[in-house]
């Protein structure tokens, strides 16, 4: 598949400190935005201020592997675990104005793997899967979380005013997901 890049030891040490510490530091707490349940999918998403210096290595480092500039660079977490709803993510486009993304595995104590058109990557912890989430359809295996299995990931993304992917915010009866489907079917 092309354009679909997998990279390990994604963040160096001192940036997966910073995060750390953002989380769990109660005086850094501000640094940190209020988590919003998502419970179709099964996750919370919240945000976290990193330093500018983090910010701007990350960019640089997403320029550099994908050989093409990248700019406002945004984050969000996703958190997937079954007190928050099953998780479960079928095929789609992300119908934004973005063509690249960043799903940079942050902890876990459990596999999941990520579904990129009909191929699924195994990643794990501080491995990141870089793509154009308007390319192609992606989508994660079903799986039933057991009580405590948690997966935390952080997304990239680099906006551009330019790009407009909102057409591609399709239902998931649109034939264009038969084939990613098909293959996630399959894993089951
Ligand atoms: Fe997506």
């Amino acid at each position: 598949m092309e354009n679909v890049y997998k990279f390990t030891n994604f963040l160096l040490p001192e940036e997966l400190e910073e995060i750390d510490r953002i989380l769990t530091d109660e005086n850094l707490w501000s640094l940190r935005s209020e988590k919003k349940e998502d419970p179709n999918l099964g996750r919370i998403m919240y945000t976290a201020q990193l330093s500018q210096n983090t910010l701007n290595s990350i960019q640089n480092r997403v320029s550099v592997l994908l050989n093409k500039t990248v700019k406002n660079i945004s984050l969000v977490f996703a958190h997937y675990e079954a007190k928050h709803g099953q998780p479960n993510l079928p095929p789609h486009f992300d119908g934004d104005n973005n063509d690249v993304i960043v799903d940079y595995q942050y902890k876990s104590n459990t596999s999941w793997g990520l579904g990129v058109a009909t191929e699924c990557f195994e990643i794990q912890d501080n491995e990141a899967l870089i793509f154009n989430p308007n390319q192609y359809p992606h989508w994660r295996p079903k799986k039933e979380f057991k009580d405590g299995e948690f997966v935390t990931m952080i997304f990239f993304r680099f906006p551009e005013s330019g790009i407009n992917y909102g057409h591609l915010t399709l239902s998931q009866s649109d034939p264009i997901f038969d084939e990613a489907k098909a293959a996630r079917n399959l894993l089951n």
